[in-house]
């Protein structure tokens, strides 16, 4: 007879909306892996349950051990189910360094699975646990791009498992705001597919190979420059227009550029090879007002290299006040519109007009 499949229970605690959250699309993945693999898995968004924080009365010490005096989705659901699997997955946002808030108060929460006896250690005293403890798997996200982040949270994951509780993997993956960006889309495929296969090889052998944590924590962009820049531009257009990152998101907001090395990375990281195939052509900017100069684009083989000064020759060349695109380019104004209206004006195939909104950043 087949034995009885690994249960795993993978608890979320983002305050995210679903769709939003990167904690639950790492997560999501991880699962997927290991349902593939054969476990049985529950994922809980601990935003959508009740529970109260500890007060610290020792009632599940004490007058009823093992149980905790707070009725609620923690005593009731959450922690039957905790205590019952074989892995347990702490999928957390990175918040101030470490775990967030919610999780904090998860984890406080089990405290009726340890007695209260002490037991001394050389770097870590503790107590006898009450009943067998899941094995546990660390799964973090967090805003910096670089796993310096998780200094302080994987620090706290080994000394909160100690020499008692299996810490079986921490799968923590940085630079979490760019994810989703398009221009990130084929390392984050690659990302994606290595943690489910992370999620496979916990359920088949209790641990990550080396060679899929490396994949998994391969860097989004390559020029750590490029992400800095990006990041203020994207804050500072988000602050100008007082604007949410949730809402800019949705409406595919591009950050205002404020020179021309800016408009040539922003062109660089919007643009979408998809719209692009079978497209060889070069599009030339000559812009004037807040920042003038030139710059040309050449997009060949689904592939796009932006370089300053003039082409020779270019396809189509695009002649407009500064301001004037960027609004156009953003999605603001109207490209054709501006364009009757003699805003801008451009000369060479002017039929690709209409596809650079679907070539660069409104996708
Ligand atoms: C209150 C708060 C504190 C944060 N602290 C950190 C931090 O210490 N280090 C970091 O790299 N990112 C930090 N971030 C960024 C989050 O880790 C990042 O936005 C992540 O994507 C959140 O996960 P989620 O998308 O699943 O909600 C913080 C975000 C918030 C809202």
């Amino acid at each position: 007879m087949a034995g009885q499949a690994m249960q795993v229970l993978a608890l979320n605690s983002s305050p995210r909306k679903s769709g939003q959250s990167k904690t639950e699309l790492m997560l999501g993945h991880l699962t997927d892996g290991m349902r593939q693999a054969g476990a049985t898995v529950d994922i809980v968004n601990l935003r959508e349950k009740q529970i109260k924080p500890c007060i610290g009365c020792f009632t599940c010490w004490s007058k009823t051990p093992g149980q905790c005096l707070h009725d609620d989705d923690m005593r009731r659901e959450l922690y039957p189910m905790w205590q019952a699997a074989d892995i347990v997955v702490y999928a957390t946002p990175l918040y101030h360094h470490t775990v967030n808030g919610l999780m904090k108060i998860f984890l406080e929460r089990t405290l009726p699975s340890i007695e209260p006896f002490l037991i001394p250690g050389d770097t870590r005293w503790s107590h006898p646990l009450r009943h067998p403890h899941p094995d546990v798997v660390a799964l973090s996200v967090a805003g910096f791009p670089t796993d310096t982040a998780f200094t302080a949270l994987s620090h706290y994951m080994r000394y909160l498992c100690g020499d008692k509780i299996r810490l079986l993997a921490e799968i923590y993956r940085n630079g979490s705001e760019i994810m989703t960006k398009p221009f990130c889309r084929e390392r984050m495929n690659a990302i994606l597919d290595a943690t489910r296969q992370a999620g496979v090889e916990l359920v088949q052998s209790r641990a990550v190979s080396e060679s899929t944590m490396k994949r998994v924590c391969q860097p989004l962009m390559d020029d750590p420059d490029d992400i800095v820049r990006l990041h203020e531009l994207a804050w500072r257009s988000m602050i100008a227009a007082r604007m949410t990152p949730e809402v800019s998101e949705k409406r595919k907001r591009m950050p205002q550029p404020q020179s021309l090395e800016d408009f040539m990375l922003l062109m660089r990281m919007g643009f979408n090879p998809d719209a692009a195939r079978n497209l060889e052509i070069v599009i030339q900017f000559e812009f004037e007002g807040a920042v003038s100069g030139v710059c040309h684009l050449v997009i060949r083989d689904g592939r796009l290299a932006a370089i300053a000064g003039p082409a020779d020759p270019p396809d189509l060349t695009v002649r407009s006040p500064f301001d004037t695109w960027v609004a156009i380019q953003s999605g603001e104004t109207d490209g054709a519109q501006q364009f009757m209206e003699g805003a801008y004006t451009a000369e060479g195939d002017i039929g690709l007009l209409p596809r650079l909104g679907e070539l660069f950043g409104r996708h």
